[in-house]
């Protein structure tokens, strides 16, 4: 089996991607446990056709970058998920978030400039790029804007840094793959999303709420220009955006790609509300949800969904599971884990 790296493979997207890629590859997961822990280790395990090796270290140490690539030089590929992603935490302390998210990514590069033999990598990057898009769906060809938050602007930056590095390499090959939002959790309920803290997302909020830790649901805003006045998102079952990573991997593996650096939306194509989500939870659990209409959030976009017609063609990949599936697993999930 071919080897492929996988930082930040104990999260939440890394761990769902893991446990596909063992199928096809031999993993190895590197993570420094600073927003993940090591049970995910035995959940991805517990579900993967073969076992990933692990390797707890630090991207933002130089040398330990070296030490994994000189122990992993077999290794044909790197999916990068690692990095910091609050964005209001970003906000509040950027230079955290610009060390992390960039030094991790140039010593990374800076690896996999002294290989000879050709290589490929998948970047984590978000439709946070387009901001509030000028039209929908959103193309890859949207105008990227000034980025709302530092972590939104790492993004954009990891982004440019790729894009300059690709044109340097022609033995490297890049995709960077833009996110929409990520919901549910494996069916086996063995991996899922483990916010620390309080969530900030949706979905999460919305089955700690239905599980009794969080009195009531604010939604943010209803005076969007929207049917229902909520923000529309296009949400993606976790499970159809960790297959996106193999079948991307594998298409540079078969030197399918035209470019060398590439980049695709990965988005259902549809886009739901913020009171559609909250319909589905409780059509298809059966549990009531309280919720109050709130404020706005500040930087929330009104709407964003993707026109994923790019990696269906190129990549021969589309969702298999809807949004009825997603929040169910998110829900068994979140039972799960409250025992
Ligand atoms: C957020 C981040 C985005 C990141 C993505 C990862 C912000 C502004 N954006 O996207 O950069 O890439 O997560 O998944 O934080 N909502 C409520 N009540 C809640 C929580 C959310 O009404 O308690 C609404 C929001 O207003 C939004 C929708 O639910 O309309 C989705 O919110 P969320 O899950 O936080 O995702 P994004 O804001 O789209």
């Amino acid at each position: 089996m071919n080897k492929v790296i996988v930082t930040g493979g104990l999260g939440y997207i890394g761990s769902h991607t893991a446990v596909e890629l063992s199928e096809k590859f031999q993993v190895v997961i590197v993570d420094d446990l600073s927003n993940s822990s090591i049970e995910v280790l035995e959940g991805i395990n517990e579900i993967s056709n073969s076992t990933p090796i692990f390797e707890k270290l630090d991207l933002k140490n130089k040398n330990e970058v070296k030490k994994l690539f000189d122990k992993h030089k077999d290794a044909i590929g790197l999916i990068h998920f690692a990095a910091y992603k609050a964005v209001g935490e970003s906000v509040e302390n950027p230079l955290k978030y610009y060390e992390n998210n960039l030094s991790s990514l140039i010593y990374i590069l800076q690896e996999i400039d002294k290989l000879n033999h050709s290589f490929n990598l998948i970047f984590s990057s978000s439709c946070t790029v387009y901001g509030q898009a000028e039209s929908l769906p959103i193309t890859e060809e949207e105008t990227i804007k000034k980025a709302e938050s530092p972590y939104g602007n790492t993004k954009q930056i990891s982004e440019e840094i790729l894009f300059d590095y690709a044109r340097t390499n022609p033995k490297i090959n890049i995709t960077a793959l833009r996110y929409f939002n990520p919901i549910g959790a494996h069916h086996s309920a063995n991996i899922g999303e483990l916010p620390l803290g309080i969530p900030q997302n949706l979905v999460p909020f919305i089955t700690q709420t239905a599980a009794g830790i969080h009195q009531k649901l604010t939604v943010f805003g209803n005076d969007y220009n929207t049917p229902d006045g909520t923000c529309i998102r296009d949400y993606i079952h976790v499970v159809d955006l960790a297959e996106v990573h193999i079948v991307a991997l594998e298409y540079l593996i078969e030197k399918r790609n035209q470019d060398n650096y590439n980049v695709y939306n990965v988005g259902t194509g549809k886009g739901s509300s913020v009171l559609e989500v909250i319909e589905c939870f409780v059509k298809n659990t059966g549990v009531k949800l309280n919720y109050e209409i709130g404020k706005r959030r500040k930087g929330d976009v009104e709407s964003a969904y993707a026109d994923n017609s790019k990696a269906k063609e190129d990549l021969n990949w589309s969702p298999k599971y809807s949004l009825d599936d997603a929040i169910l697993s998110a829900w068994k999930w979140e039972k799960k884990i409250r025992g």
